[in-house]
């Protein structure tokens, strides 16, 4: 924004509040969540969800585990009023799940609203009207605060009047004064208690308060302030439920929720990945997520966010974002080697620790239905040798030795330098096997038989094709590879020590592949690795060995 446009906006009141306490609290149990997917979510989206599309939504909503649903506004259009019907006919409404519905504060539109009710067991009817002091003197010229109150209890005494007419169905009120963020929170409170002294709840019956952030005006410090005080001024407190609508304007819809929570509210609307009106609505999978990322149950499963999420994005046809919190594709992804080194030191040390704790990584990916090797490390010219050695071990069961990771990283780096962009596990792979196993220039190994003698005596016969000649050669030692070493002074006088050396087998089963890790050490100090790949051992060892004696002599 321009330096002269900033003067056109002012700062937001703060509240009074010197002694508020919900810094100092702790979210240690889940509220009540609402979804309102149905409703908000879909009063947002380019094409509406059709009937059929709404059932599908209503269902994965039941099946992550929401008891309230704001399923529409059924006096608004005919989808949405067909849609109640199917859910009443069709018999989908688990026992214990609340069906809501929005309604304005206007007489025909509430009586609609109940005719759709028809058959629901249990309903929350939602009444609204805009209170804040933009609204009363755009959208309602000039109307007076008196005005908007009567429109508030009117409407709550047609609701009231209209129960009886329900009489299998269990009917729960709630009141949203719309805008409330920005309403004078003493208007806000008269408002509202002239609803509740229309309705005359109890502590057995609670109404429901929702307390709406309409628009995000505010930092959520200043939205907890509001509830705090609400809350604390409220008469009757126990005879009603605090709820948290919060919109995403600027970008703190979940902090505002949080904020909220620890303010004293009891109700959580929102919607899967924050979708709604503008920058959306309160994303409750964040929320939900991060207090079981604290240890706190919240009755909502996300188990299979991913599943979740393709149902939602088809429809919705919106996409989420891959730096979406917990939902998107890079959340848990590390592509910069430090980041990989310290990821990957963690989740080996994951089996010995009672309590997650994996540096970068908040929770454990798999428990939302993520995969290690696809989704945590991603190699590009970022990445480092932990990337690549953890690559290659969840990928191909590679263990490689602590100190060759340097040298295969260091290989592996130029070659995604090379290449410019990311690289997948199988060019990893791939990569690792041109540079380092069973390499066949300057020597080839054609056939090599084994024969131990004694515990400390092994012969080893070996066809090589050296410099386009193929030789017959024969070595002895105490190992097949101190055998081949000395077929490779036959060659070239001996210029090399074995300074390390590790094998293991890559597959479990009788048919296991054996791969060996061997350093060698040349008389002037350069140090090569070589590995070889094999289904016997013996031989697995003696290809690592000439891969790492080519390196010496190429
Ligand atoms: O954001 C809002 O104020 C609403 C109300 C209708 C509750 O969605
Ligand atoms: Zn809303």
């Amino acid at each position: 924004m321009r330096p002269e446009s900033v003067s056109k906006y002012k700062p937001f009141p703060k509240v009074e509040l010197p002694d508020r306490q919900w810094p100092d609290r702790e979210i240690t149990e889940a509220p009540i969540w609402c979804s309102v997917d149905l409703r908000d979510g879909n009063q947002a989206l380019i094409n509406p969800m059709t009937v059929d599309q709404k059932v599908e939504m209503f269902k994965v909503l039941v099946a992550i585990g929401f008891k309230q649903i704001e399923v529409g506004f059924p006096s608004a259009s005919d989808t949405e009023f067909e849609f109640m019907r199917r859910l009443v006919d069709e018999g989908l409404i688990p026992d214990d799940v609340t069906l809501q519905v929005l309604v304005q504060a206007r007489e025909h539109l509430i009586k609609r609203t109940f005719e759709s009710l028809e058959g629901v067991p249990q309903a929350i009817v939602h009444l609204y009207n805009s209170t804040s002091t933009l609204q009363r003197k755009i959208t309602f010229r000039d109307a007076s605060m008196e005005d908007i109150k009567k429109i508030a209890v009117e409407g709550t005494k047609i609701v009231k009047g209209l129960v009886p007419t329900l009489p299998g169905t269990k009917v729960r009120f709630q009141y949203s004064p719309e805008s409330f963020s920005d309403t004078e929170l003493p208007f806000a409170l008269e408002v509202c208690e002239a609803v509740q002294a229309v309705w005359q709840p109890t502590a057995e019956e609670p109404m429901i308060m929702n307390l709406p952030a309409t628009v995000e005006w505010s930092t959520p410090n200043v939205h907890a302030d509001q509830i705090e005080w609400f809350s604390r001024n409220l008469k009757d407190r126990e005879s009603v439920l605090i709820s948290l609508h919060t919109h995403n304007d600027r970008g703190t819809g979940v902090a505002a929720t949080e904020l909220g929570l620890m303010a004293g509210a009891d109700r959580v609307e929102g919607t899967l990945f924050g979708n709604g009106e503008r920058t959306g609505n309160l994303d409750i999978v964040t929320v939900a997520l991060n207090m079981n990322s604290h240890g706190v149950q919240t009755g909502l499963d996300f188990s299979n966010l991913k599943e979740i999420r393709d149902v939602y994005e088809r429809l919705t046809e919106l996409p989420v974002h891959p730096r979406q919190p917990y939902a998107g594709d890079l959340v848990f992804t590390a592509f910069s080697g430090s980041h990989q080194d310290a990821i990957k030191k963690g989740m080996d040390r994951m089996d010995e620790e009672e309590k997650w704790g994996v540096p970068y990584l908040t929770i454990d990916p798999k428990d939302i239905g993520r995969n290690y090797s696809k989704d945590i490390i991603r190699i590009n010219s970022q990445s480092g040798k932990g990337g690549m050695a953890y690559i290659l071990q969840t990928e191909y069961g590679l263990d490689i030795p602590d100190k060759m990771k340097q040298v295969v990283g260091n290989t592996l780096s130029h070659f995604a330098d090379e290449k410019g962009t990311e690289i997948e596990p199988v060019e990893v792979y791939e990569a690792f096997c041109s540079n380092f196993v069973n390499s066949e220039a300057p020597l080839k190994l054609e056939q090599c038989k084994v024969i131990r003698e004694s515990d400390d005596h092994v012969d080893c016969f070996a066809t090589v094709v050296y410099k386009g000649e193929e030789l017959e050669l024969k070595g002895s030692g105490n190992g097949p590879i101190n055998a081949f070493v000395n077929i490779l002074t036959q060659l070239v006088p001996k210029d090399f020590t074995v300074s390390d050396y590790r094998a293991h087998s890559l597959n479990k089963g009788s048919d296991a592949d054996s791969v060996d890790y061997i350093q060698i050490r040349g008389d002037d100090q350069s140090t090569h690795w070589g590995v070889g790949i094999d289904a016997s051992i013996g031989k697995a060892g003696v290809l690592a060995l000439i891969t790492a004696w080519n390196k010496l002599h190429s």
